[in-house]
C-alpha cells in the first residue's frame, strides 16, 4: 500500500471509497436512515471530489495498491482534516492510520502546531488512539447525533507523504 498525492483523475474512484466507506461503515454515525444518508451523500459526486483535489488549500492524499483507491484523506492548509476515509474493502489494514499520519505531516508542513477534525462516531476511537482530543460540544453533523470536535497538538518529527 503506497500513500501519496491524489491526481485528479482519480476523483471517480476517491469517490466511490467515500461513498462506500460512509454507506458501509459508518452505520453507527447514520443508522440507516435515509434522510442523514441522502444529506451526507449530497456532496460526494466524483466532480466535487475533483474540484477539492485542484483546491489549493487542500492536500488530497489517497492510498491506493496498484490501481485500486483503498483511502482518501484531505487536511486543509489551516490544519483541519476534513476527510479520512478507507474503503470497506481495505478496513482495519492500517490504512486511516498511515493516512491521519501523513495527514498531520502535511499540516506541519504548512506551519501548522495543531490538527483539528470532527470525527464520526465509527471513528473516534481510531482519533483518540492516535493522540486526539475531544475539544467541544458533540455535533449533529447531517442529521447524526453524535460528531465530535477533537484536536491534537502535533509532534515536531515525523515521515513524510
Ligand atoms: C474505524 C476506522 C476509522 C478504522 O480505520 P481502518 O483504516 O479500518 O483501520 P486502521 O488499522 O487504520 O485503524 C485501527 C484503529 O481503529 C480502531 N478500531 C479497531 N477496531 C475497531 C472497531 N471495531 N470499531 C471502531 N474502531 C476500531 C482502533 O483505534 C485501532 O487502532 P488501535 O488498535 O491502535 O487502537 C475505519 O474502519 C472506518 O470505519 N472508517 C469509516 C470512515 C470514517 O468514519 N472516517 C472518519 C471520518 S472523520
Amino acid at each position: 500500500m503506497l500513500i501519496r498525492k491524489a491526481h485528479i483523475d482519480e476523483a471517480a474512484k476517491a469517490c466511490d471509497v467515500l461513498r462506500r466507506s460512509i454507506l458501509e461503515l459508518c452505520g453507527a454515525d447514520h443508522h440507516d436512515n435515509p434522510a442523514i444518508i441522502r444529506r451526507w451523500l449530497a456532496n460526494k459526486t466524483p466532480a466535487v471530489v475533483g474540484s477539492w483535489i485542484a483546491h489549493p488549500d487542500n492536500v488530497v492524499l489517497v492510498a491506493v495498491e496498484g490501481e485500486t483507491v483503498l483511502g482518501i484523506g484531505i487536511v486543509r492548509n489551516d490544519g483541519e482534516i476534513t476527510c479520512n476515509y478507507v474503503s470497506p474493502d481495505a478496513r482495519f489494514r492500517g490504512v486511516s492510520k498511515a493516512m491521519l499520519a501523513l495527514l498531520e505531516t502535511a499540516a506541519r508542513s504548512h506551519g501548522n502546531d495543531v490538527c483539528h477534525l470532527i470525527s464520526t462516531e465509527t471513528a473516534h476511537r481510531l482519533y483518540l488512539s492516535a493522540g486526539y482530543e475531544d475539544c467541544g460540544v458533540p455535533q449533529g453533523k447531517f442529521g447524526t447525533t453524535s460528531s465530535f470536535p477533537m484536536l491534537k497538538q502535533l509532534a515536531a518529527e515525523s515521515s513524510k507523504p
